[in-house]
């Protein structure tokens, strides 16, 4: 039972009272000296001034005290209440000058400090490679052409004398979109796009640079990579011509050193057909692990168009013969900077890429 529902009346003290305001006033000035944050500023709030605060009991206190002493006793409440609260908000202010202060140290612009370079973009090695095959037959009078990525099976098969159960065609090799479109497996279509586009003149002289798509994942193979395309039509084209015009390239991209060999191979789209390889760019020849002790590197498929395949350009291969070629992008690049793993062209990893200019 609390005093007033009994009727009991504790007698206050208000001398002692009065000097304990006087000390909670002193002791809250000095608490404030080390409150640094809202939520300490908080708690002493409620401890000095709160509902069970020793102010808040004075001012309950004020109608038990005998008439005589209530004002003295009613002022000095007053005026500790006013004085706590008055150094509280002081304090706040404080608090938040202070946070001003420090955030505005943050900001301010040091003009001593270094710069911060601007992140500069660079070419892709793969890009670095191909505008340097580019520029090299630039040089010797080829064009750049192009056809799509989603080219028609015909384009991509028939019409280059690939017969109809060859592997290439398979499902599994090859990406699909219906049943007379696919993701182009090669950039040899270009040849016969071109050179529908072009018959009867001469000479054809193009390379076609592009992406080309296949169902292949290894660390030799990527479903997406690039090939360049040759092609060059004209009368009385040789294989002698073919074999210069690769001396030539093969020494601007890998030094003049550079020897070539051609081996006999197959291409539906060729006949002759054959492979040809470089001398190592790593050894020059004498044979180590890049070559595998051979000496020679593969670099590209190449051949003299076959009749067939100038017929379907809408040439007639009585008056004209032509050469072709067809060679990998990565493969080129791998070679080139020595990479071990062709899926690091298509990773995005900045500490690879950053290597190349
Ligand atoms: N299209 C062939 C392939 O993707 C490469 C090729 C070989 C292209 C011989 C040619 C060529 O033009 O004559 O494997």
């Amino acid at each position: 039972m609390t005093d007033r529902e009994s009727g009991l009346v504790e007698p206050v003290d208000v001398d002692a009272l009065v000097q304990r305001l006087e000390q909670a006033r002193a002791e809250l000035e000095e608490r404030l000296e080390g409150a640094g944050d809202p939520a300490q500023l908080e708690e002493l709030r409620v401890r000095y001034l709160g509902r069970r605060s020793l102010v808040a009991q004075a001012l309950s206190a004020l109608g038990r005290v005998p008439a005589a002493d209530r004002p003295r006793l009613g002022r000095t409440a007053n005026e500790v209440r006013q004085a706590m609260a008055d150094a509280l908000e002081a304090h706040r202010q404080r608090l938040l000058a202070a946070e001003k202060e420090r955030r505005l140290a943050a900001e301010a612009l040091d003009l001593t400090l270094p710069g911060r370079p601007p992140l500069l973009g660079r070419r892709h090695p793969l890009r670095i490679v191909l505008e340097e095959i580019e520029d090299i037959f630039l040089s010797m009078g080829f064009t750049i052409a192009g056809g799509p990525e989603v080219e028609y099976s015909s384009l991509n098969f028939d019409l280059l004398n690939i017969p109809p159960d060859h592997p290439a065609r398979d499902m599994q090799d090859s990406f699909y979109i219906d049943a007379s479109r696919l993701l182009r497996t090669h950039t040899s279509p270009v040849q016969i796009r071109y050179m529908q586009a072009h018959a009867p003149r001469l000479p054809v002289r193009i390379i076609a640079p592009g992406r080309v798509f296949r169902r292949d994942d290894d660390p030799t193979h990527s479903p997406v990579f690039h090939q360049v395309e040759g092609l060059l039509v004209d009368r009385g084209v040789s294989m002698a011509h073919l074999k210069g015009t690769l001396l030539a390239f093969a020494r601007r991209l890998f030094g003049p050193e550079t020897r070539i060999r051609l081996r006999p191979s197959y291409f539906p789209f060729t006949e002759p057909s054959a492979e040809v390889d470089v001398s190592c760019t790593s050894c020059g020849g004498a044979g180590c692990r890049v070559c595998g002790g051979s000496g020679w590197l593969e670099i590209l498929g190449c051949g003299m168009v076959h009749p067939q395949v100038l017929r379907n350009g809408g040439y007639d291969p009585e008056e004209v013969s032509g050469f072709a070629f067809g060679m990998g992008v990565e493969r080129i690049a791998m070679l080139r900077y020595g990479i071990d793993d062709l899926r690091r062209f298509f990773q995005n990893d900045l500490r690879f890429l950053e290597q190349f200019e």
